[in-house]
Order: C-alpha cells, then sequence, then structure tokens
C-alpha cells in the first residue's frame, strides 16, 4: 500500500502531467536528491499513478556489483514480458536474446558492450 506523500503537490502535479501527455510522446522525469528525501517515495507514487491509468509499469535498478554485465539492468526491465520474445521477428528476437547471452547469433555482436567501439 502507498504511503501518504506529504508536501510534494508541487511534485505529484508534475508527475500527473507527465502520465497524461505520456502516450502522446513519450515522458521522462529524474529525481535526484540525498538519501531519505523522498525519491523512492515519489517513484512509487509515479507508479501506482500510471497503473492507476492502466499502464503496464516495468521498473529496474542499477546494481553496482551487476555493473560489469552488459545489460543487466535491461534484462531486470523486460524479464516480465521476455517471454514474448518468441514472437518478434527472427532478427530482433536474435539481437534481444543473443545481448541478454540466451541466444548465439548477430545480436550479441551487435549489441556488445564495446559497440560501436
Ligand atoms: N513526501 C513524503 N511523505 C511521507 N513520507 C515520506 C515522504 N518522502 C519520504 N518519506 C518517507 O521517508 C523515508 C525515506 O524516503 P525514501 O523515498 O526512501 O527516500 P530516498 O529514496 O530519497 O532515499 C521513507 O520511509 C518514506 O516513506
Ligand atoms: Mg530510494
Amino acid at each position: 500500500m502507498t504511503p501518504t506523500v506529504v508536501g510534494r503537490d508541487s511534485e505529484i502535479r508534475i508527475l500527473e502531467e507527465l502520465l497524461d501527455g505520456v502516450r502522446d510522446g513519450g515522458a521522462c522525469m529524474l529525481i535526484r536528491g540525498d538519501a531519505g528525501l523522498g525519491k523512492s517515495t515519489l517513484l512509487l507514487a509515479a507508479k501506482e499513478r500510471a497503473r492507476a491509468r492502466g499502464m503496464l509499469v516495468f521498473s529496474t535498478t542499477g546494481v553496482e556489483s551487476e555493473a560489469h554485465l552488459p545489460f543487466a539492468g535491461l534484462h531486470q526491465l523486460l524479464r516480465p514480458v521476455l517471454a514474448g520474445a518468441a514472437k518478434l521477428p527472427d532478427p530482433q528476437r536474435l539481437a534481444l536474446l543473443g545481448a541478454f547471452g540466451m541466444a548465439d547469433g548477430a545480436g550479441r555482436t551487435c549489441f556488445s558492450s564495446r559497440w560501436p567501439a
């Protein structure tokens, strides 16, 4: 259950505006601040408001110990829908699964972390 967000009316208003327009062209918001300032709380508020609008919400978290693993964050982000990769055309499926080390093929080369070195 979402904790009550106190004193963040202007931030919530910005979030609401972003969500209202997201289907027209995407949107992004960067939240920065010291630990404990309420970043995760705002993120949770954004997720809940997006879900309330019927949006499918995916999220991922950067983990320092996984920084050397290519596409670890993308893999975490897409894991809930990765089974759907089977429906992609061959080049896209191989590229995606190859990037995650789940298939051999061109994808691994195309999406090498050193590309286009
Ligand atoms: N606007 C807010 N209203 C109510 N509680 C808040 C608010 N912002 C943060 N908190 C509470 O303060 C604590 C730290 O917030 P959190 O969002 O985890 O900070 P951060 O992600 O910036 O480190 C949490 O217990 C959270 O519920
Ligand atoms: Mg946090």
